[in-house]
């Protein structure tokens, strides 16, 4: 993952827990905590931090990762409000991600580590999103997810059936908004 991804996360615990437990969590990790937004770390350097992050706190990791997702959503739309059209809903947007925002971000920054979706797109007021990748971060998208409801002030619920933690392909995740 970016650069980028750590710092937010180092802001993030910074923010919610304070900077002596960002710093013991990057000590556990044995990391020194330089990261620049444009360079690529190795993705279990950011597994480590949130399994030492759950182990210090006690909260079960998947809800860290989920927290995480929400965290970052209002980061992503200011750095990147051109993504977003007036108007639009959440399921539009939703739609976009993976058919726009992602082809953008690769475009940008063809070493990315991006997820792919998959659409099932079946009435107006539902959407299945097949959501795939060697990180199985689908707890992140679930957190992005849930920033982006809260962005376009958008109820929904999201049920998550299928996980490929649990072995499954993909994982599915169907959104009713209302
Ligand atoms: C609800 C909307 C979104 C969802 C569900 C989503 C999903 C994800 C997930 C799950 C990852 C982690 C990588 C992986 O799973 O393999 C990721 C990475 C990323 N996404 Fe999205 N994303 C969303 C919106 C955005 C937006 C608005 C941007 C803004 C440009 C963005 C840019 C990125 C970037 C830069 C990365 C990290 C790439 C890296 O570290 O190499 N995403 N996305």
């Amino acid at each position: 993952m970016k650069g980028i991804v750590f710092n937010l996360m180092a802001e993030m615990v910074e923010e919610k827990f304070g900077l002596e437990v960002w710093d013991a969590l990057l000590q556990a990790t044995q990391q020194d905590g330089v990261f620049v937004s444009t360079e690529k770390y190795p993705d279990e350097k950011l597994f480590e931090l949130v399994a030492a992050a759950s182990e210090k706190s006690g909260i079960p990791a998947n809800d860290l990762v989920k927290a995480f997702g929400e965290y970052m959503f209002p980061h992503f739309y200011q750095q990147n409000q051109n993504f977003f059209k007036p108007d639009m809903t959440l399921k539009e947007f939703l739609l976009t991600v993976d058919r726009v925002i992602h082809v953008e971000v690769r475009k940008l920054h063809p070493d990315a580590s991006l997820p792919e979706f998959k659409y099932v797109d079946e009435c107006d007021e539902e959407l299945t999103m097949l959501y795939n990748s060697p990180r199985k971060l689908c707890m992140l998208a679930e957190g992005l997810i849930a920033g982006a409801a809260t962005h376009f002030q958008t109820e929904y619920t999201l049920e998550h059936n299928e996980c490929m933690h649990d072995g499954a392909e993909h994982c599915k995740l169907h959104l009713k908004v209302a």
